[in-house]
């Protein structure tokens, strides 16, 4: 795991730019796994302006996002479909139909949920996965507890999570109780991972992400076993795991 230290958001998003760029310029069929949140949005903007300055073509990508709420319709302003158009998709030259959200089941249906898990499959994996981290260590909406082999499935969502997304909607009341997520094994089969992690809130998940033991009680640790990972942090991120390892040219190799 190569964790790369960033003086402030903006500079993190740059790099985090950067790097998809790469992928896309490496291959331009290439598949990406998006996140939403807070944490990919300045990923977002930048690739926005680099599409607009001509140096990136989205026509031949494919997306693949993490989660989406249940109970919400898509066209509601606070699911993730939303999120994707307004954040990322109406601005780039993105084929609708290359765009691939999980879709609620009616009922928890598990064959719905695995077909996600097939498409990806058949559009030959993930080649490179967006991720942000919760503070309890969730990966996609993968709370505490869930299974290092769990494919797409629905959740309930923690209070914690529900809490931290509270922000988004009008009352806490609102926030669904559940979501449909990649599981943890879905997402550790993308080739490669580029996790972003800003702010102090984030401090003691990225301590854990380095020294938790893989287990099923911070879902982040699993990422350790991968073997390709690049974390994009800020200085606020860091500032706790920096008092147990110094960074090195603000790189730190675990
Ligand atoms: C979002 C997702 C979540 C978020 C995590 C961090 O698609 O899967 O795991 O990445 O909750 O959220 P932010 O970035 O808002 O702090």
């Amino acid at each position: 795991m190569l964790i790369e230290r960033f003086d402030d958001y903006e500079q993190l998003s740059i790099k985090a730019a950067e790097l998809v760029k790469e992928q896309i310029l490496h291959d331009p069929e290439s598949v990406l796994g998006l996140a939403t949140g807070s944490s990919p949005l300045g990923l977002y903007e930048n690739l926005i302006d680099l599409f607009k300055k001509g140096d990136l073509d989205f026509s031949s990508v494919k997306t693949f996002n993490l989660d989406e709420y249940c109970e919400l319709s898509k066209d509601h302003p606070q699911s993730y479909h939303q999120f994707m158009q307004h954040h990322l998709f109406q601005y780039v030259n993105i084929k609708p139909e290359n765009t691939h959200m999980p879709t609620p089941p009616s009922v928890d249906n598990q064959m719905d949920c695995l077909a996600f898990d097939k498409l990806i499959s058949q559009n030959n994996g993930i080649d490179l996965q967006v991720l942000g981290i919760g503070g309890n260590g969730h990966i996609g909406f993968n709370e505490p507890g869930t299974s290092f082999s769990s494919r797409t499935h629905v959740v309930q969502l923690h209070e914690e999570t529900r809490r931290a997304n509270a922000r988004f909607f009008n009352t806490y009341e609102e926030v669904p109780k559940k979501a449909v997520t990649m599981g943890i094994k879905t997402i550790m089969r993308a080739k490669k991972i580029l996790l972003i992690i800003s702010g102090q809130s984030k401090q003691q998940a990225l301590y854990q992400l380095v020294f938790s033991s893989v287990d099923e009680a911070f879902p982040a640790s699993v990422l350790q076993l991968h073997p390709d990972v690049t974390v994009l942090a800020d200085r606020s991120a860091t500032a706790t795991l920096e008092q147990k390892c110094p960074f090195t040219d603000n790189r730190l190799n675990i």
